[in-house]
């Protein structure tokens, strides 16, 4: 019997496990491939929390991750382990997701070995090498690099065709973060879950809910402030409101939260430890408004319905900001206080039907254009 042909699914920070989630189950699932999952490790505790929840275990870990570590030493360390791992372990394809630093060296690594780069979530851009930073620079990279490019929208195939990269090489898949929804809601409605820390009180009942994450490299030091300053201001604009923040393992978020938000002490904010999926998407299910600088909340917002108060100065998300789910004001307090009132008193713009991030079903697409390039058959 041929062998099966190997394909090695790598990943290693929280937003890249909850959209490989999907995937690996797909390519486990699926006869056709012998697939090998490797973890980078490079968020060590947020990543093992969404393994526990799709209950995946993975093949090899790399464990990567230092504390408060700098991008050189965390390409460096990965470039080394993930190139120990595809020496004793070749592949004959490599899946990387998005634009972290881990998938980016490993599919820089992969290159090196000269096995193909399959690259998942593929295409965006903001056009701005310094914004999201490293981020957008790890997506132009990995483009290069790349052989099988996965786009989850029209405009992020259209980027790509404007890069050079042969339309045949460009499979319009849809977002896998909407697959991985899909699987998480499934079980948040089977079996609810409660969500560890909020002060007693604090939900159901009280006013309505303001959910916030913040974690963007180039937002620290003044745009952090301004988004902690924004936040205490809404918290005493609408006291009846309840602002639940679970905080980032980084330290450069962590210490500006302590200093600002801790300090001013408001009893309607909680400030949490970074949620688990499932919970995290119970507080989202339940929130008036997300204020957020994140990429994967940007696409859950249509699928739950929510809006998005993004704290960024550019997005490559620009279906989000066409569709309402998304309003870019930046990490300026007044306009994050603005935005935001604006929605909590009613008055936003109404929000477009349906999903451009796709229909839940990017997994299983992948997994058959990456068996049709394998085998030889023209996509
Ligand atoms: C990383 C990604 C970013 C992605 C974000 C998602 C890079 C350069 N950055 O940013 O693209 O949007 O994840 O959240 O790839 N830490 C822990 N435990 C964890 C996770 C982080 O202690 O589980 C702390 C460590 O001190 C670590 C630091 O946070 O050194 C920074 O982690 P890192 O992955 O380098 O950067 P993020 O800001 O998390
Ligand atoms: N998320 C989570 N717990 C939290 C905050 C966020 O599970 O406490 C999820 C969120 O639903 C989304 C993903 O983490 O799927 C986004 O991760 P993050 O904002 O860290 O990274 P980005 O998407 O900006 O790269």
């Amino acid at each position: 019997m041929a062998m099966l042909p190997r394909v090695t699914l790598v990943f290693g920070t929280r937003p890249e496990a909850i959209k490989m989630a999907p995937v690996v189950r797909a390519f486990r699932a699926d006869a056709r491939f012998a697939p090998r999952v490797v973890v980078t490790g490079q968020h060590r505790q947020m990543l093992d929390a969404v393994l526990a929840t799709f209950e995946i275990v993975p093949d090899a870990d790399l464990n990567v991750m230092t504390p408060d570590q700098s991008l050189a030493g965390l390409t460096a360390r990965t470039l080394t382990a993930f190139d120990a791992e595809l020496r004793a372990h070749p592949a004959d394809l490599v899946l990387v997701q998005g634009d972290t630093t881990a998938a980016f060296a490993a599919g820089l690594t992969a290159f090196y070995h000269r096995t193909p780069v399959g690259h998942v979530e593929a295409g965006l851009r903001t056009g701005d090498l310094q914004s999201p930073w490293p981020e957008e620079a790890n997506r132009v990279l990995l483009t290069r690099l790349a052989t099988l490019h996965f786009a989850p929208t029209a405009a992020t195939r259209d980027n790509l065709l404007w890069d050079g990269v042969p339309a045949g090489r460009i499979h319009l898949v849809g977002n896998t973060v909407v697959d991985a929804l899909h699987l998480a809601l499934a079980r948040l409605d089977r079996a609810p879950v409660e969500v560890p820390g909020l002060p007693p009180g604090f939900l159901p009942g009280g006013g309505p809910l303001v959910l916030v994450t913040g974690h963007r490299r180039e937002n620290f030091g003044p745009g952090f402030e301004a988004i902690c300053h924004a936040v205490a201001d809404l918290a005493r604009l609408f006291p009846a409101a309840r602002f639940v923040y679970p905080v980032h393992l980084n330290p450069n978020v962590r210490g500006p939260v302590g200093e600002i938000l801790r300090a001013a002490g408001a009893a309607n904010v909680a400030l949490l430890e970074p949620l688990g999926y499932l919970e995290f998407l119970t507080l989202f299910r339940r929130a008036a408004v997300v204020l957020s600088d994140s990429g994967g909340v940007q696409e859950e917002a249509p699928t739950l319905g929510k809006r998005v108060v993004l704290m960024r100065d550019t997005t490559e998300r620009p279906e989000a900001v066409a569709s309402g789910h998304v309003q870019l004001v930046g990490p300026h307090r007044e306009r994050i206080v603005a935005a935001t009132s604006a929605i909590l008193n009613g008055s936003a713009p109404p929000l477009l039907p349906g999903n451009p991030y796709g229909d839940g079903h990017a997994a299983t697409a992948i997994a058959d254009v990456c068996h049709a390039h394998l085998s030889g058959v023209p996509a």
